[in-house]
């Protein structure tokens, strides 16, 4: 009998109703392995969680309110883009079409129900609903531009260094997906922490980023400005998710500060030294020639300069020494305090304070 099927059921928070327990303290929270009813909200204790809440919901945004008719004019006319161009555009969306899927069911199916804490529950949901809306993104774009569907969604089960990246991944939510895997011993609670650096470190953190700087680089450059607004919307969502993610990760870490063994740790730096490796390979693929003031090599020292930072960002050391952003509009792109002209497109603006009133609400929709 394997060491998943023995160890203890947790809390789920759909256990028969306990009437007349008492009243639940926030020392009984816990992010993993928690007893406590899984139902109440508050008392806080992870305020970082519920802030990352909020703040997700104040970034409200929709696909459909983004003007892609600039977008369709460029794709239609013959001499609008470079064959490269239109190749980078393809690859990306075929990966980024099925990958938020992935990453969907990844938190549904196999995170949700082994984050023992409500309020993380919460920024899960929203999560989740983001990336039903990335998708929606992607399949709007696709749809919009007038892409064969059935093509760019397979891609990922037709190029090579877009499977990779997939199934990669697929590995690590794999291993929570038996029905008797359960958090509670050492093992499995490595498990968890494993497949969360998978998919926020490596998945989200590294393998959405050769796409993202492509895309926004051609925004910058006045092409495909539509698609490349809907790749900043989600960028933003995307740099909350891998923040989220790595509190998460360094709380679990000092709840539970055994499961950060150095095995643990070497493990987990090969990890990510392998994700740079399938990302850099991605790169490849998606620009063998150099185009729109970007190629390879400046990927590698994007990749490896990110890597650097996921990792201190979790307590590991740098395994990159020395390298620079190439990319510095990046992190620009990234800043949250841009909020303010990240909203001048929008068609339609979403009230993100004060109290709205049915009429209200009903015509904001
Ligand atoms: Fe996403
Ligand atoms: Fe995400």
């Amino acid at each position: 009998m394997s060491e998943a099927s023995v160890a203890a059921p947790k809390v789920t928070g759909l256990e028969s109703l306990e009437f007349g327990a008492a009243r639940i303290r926030v020392d009984d929270k816990k992010i993993i392995n928690c007893f406590a009813d899984l139902n109440q909200l508050v008392p806080f204790k992870y305020e970082w969680a519920w802030d990352k809440y909020l703040k997700a919901c104040a970034n409200h945004w929709m696909p459909n309110e983004i003007n892609m008719s600039a977008d369709i004019a460029l794709w239609k006319s013959p001499n609008g883009l470079t064959a490269d161009e239109r190749e980078i555009i393809e690859r990306n969306l075929g990966f980024f079409a099925t990958a938020d899927s992935l990453v969907a069911n990844n938190l549904v199916l196999a995170v949700y129900r082994h984050i023992t804490n409500p309020e993380c529950r919460q920024y899960l949901l929203r999560q989740a609903f983001e990336e039903a809306l990335h998708t929606h993104a992607y399949q709007h774009v696709i749809m919009s531009l007038g892409m064969d569907e059935a093509r760019v969604f397979n891609m990922y089960r037709e190029i090579p260094s877009v499977a990779k990246k997939a199934a990669w991944a697929l590995n690590y939510t794999q291993s929570l997906t038996d029905p008797n895997f359960s958090t509670g011993t050492l093992e499995n609670d490595q498990r968890l922490l494993r497949d969360l650096i998978a998919f926020y470190v490596v998945f989200e953190g590294l393998f959405f980023y050769v796409g993202f700087t492509q895309v926004l680089s051609m925004g910058r450059r006045n092409k495909m400005i539509g698609t490349s607004e809907q790749f900043q919307y989600i960028l933003r969502d995307e740099s909350m998710h891998l923040n989220f993610g790595i509190d998460v990760i360094n709380q679990i870490k000092f709840e539970n500060p055994h499961l950060w063994t150095q095995a643990f740790q070497t493990e987990i730096i090969t990890m990510i030294k392998t994700g740079v490796e399938l990302e850099y390979q991605y790169a490849i693929d998606t620009m063998p020639r150099g185009i729109l003031g970007l190629n390879a090599a400046m990927f590698k020292d994007y990749l490896q300069f990110i890597a650097n930072r996921r990792l201190i960002q979790i307590g590991l050391s740098e395994q990159f020494p020395g390298v620079t952003n190439p990319f510095p509009w990046m992190s620009e792109m990234m800043d949250l305090k841009k909020e303010k002209n990240f909203f001048e497109t929008r068609v339609t603006e979403y009230q993100t304070g004060g109290t709205l009133s049915w009429e209200e609400e009903e015509e904001a929709v």
